[in-house]
């Protein structure tokens, strides 16, 4: 297939200095928040990359279930492909992507795995059946040999815990959270000229490039600079 003469052009906003925040997460909420009410479906997933020793990048789809003052929290499998990238190297990027919006949002940080009673909290919260399911995943990403196999092994665990009965959350299951230290938001403006404002975090700052360049404006914690596009 060839898409070289596909052309939309991104004209439904604009992002300026004056509509910022002090704290991107206020922002990053309000976006998710106009994605929902334009019908974006699922605003709050992102593709998630990682990068473990042998320095390739993996990156998939994962649901954000909570944003708070220090960036983001996903749920997932810690013996995944990328529970082992986490493992050798504990950084991360998330790609938010709105086509409704014409926006996207880059969350790039460090991250560490949530504490066990927040994980416990989260896994009762989920429906019987895919509590189950993280049980049949283990580890996730691993081979299996067929669908029937996966089957056999949901029915033979709702036996075991039937439904009712708690069911234990997996010690190979649970939450990580990603310390932002960068976020950068993208509105596609036509020309190919798009509007992006990148937050830093100041102590990941190199203060001499502040120095430096004059577009840097102070916000709070952040420093915002207007990258070209
Ligand atoms: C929309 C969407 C949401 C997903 N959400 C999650 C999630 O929250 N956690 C998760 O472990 N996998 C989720 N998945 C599956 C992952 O994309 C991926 O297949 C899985 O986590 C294994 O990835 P890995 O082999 O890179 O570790 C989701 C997939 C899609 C398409």
């Amino acid at each position: 297939m060839d898409f070289s003469d596909e052309r939309l052009s991104y004209e439904k906003g604009i992002l300026s200095e004056p509509m910022l925040f002090d704290n991107p997460l206020q922002l990053l909420e309000q976006w998710i928040q106009e994605a929902t009410e334009h019908g974006a479906p699922e605003p709050y997933a992102v593709s998630l990359a990682t990068c473990g020793n042998d320095s390739m990048p993996g990156v998939r789809a994962v649901l954000v279930r909570e944003i708070n003052d220090e960036g983001l929290v996903f749920y997932t499998n810690y013996l995944s492909h990328k529970g082992e990238d986490i493992e050798q190297n504990p950084n991360a990027e998330a790609l938010f992507f709105w086509h409704e919006m014409q926006r996207q949002v880059r969350l790039r940080g460090h991250i560490r795995k949530v504490d066990r009673a927040t994980t416990d909290a989260y896994f009762h919260k989920r429906p019987y059946e895919s509590q189950i399911g993280a049980w049949v995943s283990e580890p996730q990403s691993g081979e299996v040999a067929s669908r029937e196999v996966m089957d056999a092994k949901f029915a033979q665990l709702k036996q075991q815990y039937p439904e009712g009965s708690q069911v234990p959350t997996p010690d190979f299951w649970g939450g990580y959270q990603i310390e932002a230290v960068e976020i950068e938001f993208w509105q596609g403006r036509p020309n190919r000229l798009h509007d992006r404002l990148l937050y830093r975090l100041k102590d990941a700052t190199d203060a001499a490039s502040e120095v430096a360049n004059n577009s840097a404006v102070e916000h709070s914690k952040w420093t915002v600079t207007r990258l070209l596009p």
